[in-house]
């Protein structure tokens, strides 16, 4: 427990670091990763170049020391980190070195605004905080080994079989090494897979939503293609190009707080944006088994139909409900898709069904654009459910 007068100055130096947050945590970044380059084998190196882990961690850091008098505020966005905590291996035992360096970043960037008194309140609420998510992810690993099935860490999956879904997605079906039975999973949750990269000094971790309804066969994961000359280009063109049918991948057990409940029987409504369509397929699938009465609209926004993935699997899906409605957006005009140009409020308003709960996925722009649509046309903030690519910056 903190005492009042450390919670004080928490609060009273937090906006310093809401104007400064990110400028500590790159600082903080570039220190840790010199002192244990070793802990390149978990981050994202892309994020990292990219400026949104810093970001994020700031933004994680802000949030809880303003509300460091009522930490519950912040536990639904503790869950969500701490799933990623658990699919990528952080331990309890990182958290004492990630906070010594995030300490001395503050120290340098606030240079002599950095008393005594206020690192030592700042070392008080990051260790109160980083208990929070030490017993969270604490509970989730164990669950990871305790659902049947389940692992510990990273396991070695085959790639048994690769389907091109567009021109630029591809799907990767993953089984076992020991082909033992897999576990069950939530229709919207993602795993981890790691890669050694020849040439990249440290492994490689990415974070994919699965791409099925549940079966204990086989993991579905379907991968974008990004520009090799493009930052997020490292890991996707080799597992496009040079993971094979045969190859080895590590995954660990499926992780994430963005998922449905398929018993559900009120209506809802599943938007994405390009490959966002992933977790959102895995939705639509687990609806079509077990719940089909469910009223479902389906709508998926692309490009073009060149990358448009899954175009007749979802139709037919769709068919098959009793209540089921799918419609598809292209950006680029045709005339096989219902809407041309962009998702807007005009054409939200058209075919959905306000009262329903809302999933939504795909590139920040696209969620941005959607969620203000979703808003403007009068859908209360609570029933509109959203997953970020990567670090979960603010929208
Ligand atoms: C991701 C916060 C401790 C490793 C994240 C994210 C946040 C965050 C906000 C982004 C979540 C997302 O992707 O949606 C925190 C806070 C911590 C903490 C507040 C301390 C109280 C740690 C520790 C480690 C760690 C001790 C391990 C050394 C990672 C990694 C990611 C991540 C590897 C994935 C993102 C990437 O690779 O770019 N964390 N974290 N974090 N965190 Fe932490």
């Amino acid at each position: 427990m903190l005492s009042q007068k450390t919670m004080d100055i928490i609060k009273a130096t937090a906006p310093v670091l809401e104007v400064t947050g990110t400028e500590i945590t790159t600082k903080f970044y570039q220190m840790l990763f010199d002192a244990h380059p070793e802990l390149l084998n978990i981050f994202n190196h892309t994020n990292q170049k990219q400026g949104r882990q810093q970001t994020a961690l700031a933004n994680a850091v802000y949030a809880a020391a303003v509300n460091i008098e009522r930490l519950e505020a912040i536990l639904p966005a503790v869950g969500k980190i701490a799933h990623k905590h658990r699919s990528l291996g952080v331990k309890p035992e990182h958290y004492p070195v990630v906070g010594e360096f995030l300490l001395k970043a503050i120290k340098e960037v606030l240079q002599d605004g950095a008393t005594e008194e206020i690192l030592q309140a700042w070392a008080e609420a990051y260790g109160v905080i980083a208990d929070v998510f030490i017993s969270l992810e604490k509970e989730m690993y164990k669950e990871a080994e305790a659902i049947e099935g389940g692992w510990n860490g990273f396991k070695e999956f085959i790639i048994t079989k690769k389907v091109e879904e567009s021109s630029v997605i591809t799907s990767f079906y993953l089984k076992p090494a020991d082909k033992s039975a897999l576990p069950s999973y939530l229709p919207g949750q993602y795993i981890t897979v790691q890669l050694q990269i020849p040439g990249e000094n440290y492994t490689q971790n990415r974070q994919y939503s699965l791409s099925s309804a549940y079966t204990p066969d086989y993991y579905r994961i379907s991968v974008k293609r990004e520009d090799e000359q493009d930052p997020n280009g490292t890991v996707s063109p080799y597992l496009h190009t040079n993971l094979l049918e045969g190859d080895s991948i590590f995954v660990s057990v499926p992780a994430g707080d963005f998922y449905i409940d398929v018993n559900d029987q009120a209506p809802i409504t599943l938007i994405s944006g390009g490959v966002g369509v992933t977790p959102m397929y895995s939705m639509l699938e687990s609806i079509t088994q077990q719940n089909s009465a469910r009223p479902v609209t389906f709508i998926h926004a692309a490009r073009s139909q060149a990358v448009h993935a899954f175009a007749k699997e979802v139709a037919a899906l769709a068919d098959s409900l009793q209540n089921g409605k799918s419609y598809v957006v292209y950006e680029q005009g045709d005339n096989v898709s219902d809407f041309t140009g962009y998702l807007t409020p005009e054409i939200l308003k058209q075919i959905v069904d306000q009262q329903s709960s809302f999933y939504v996925c795909g590139p920040v722009p696209f969620m941005k654009a959607v969620i203000n649509a979703l808003a403007e046309i009068g859908v209360p903030a609570e029933q509109v459910h959203y997953e970020f690519f990567g670090p979960a910056i603010a929208i």
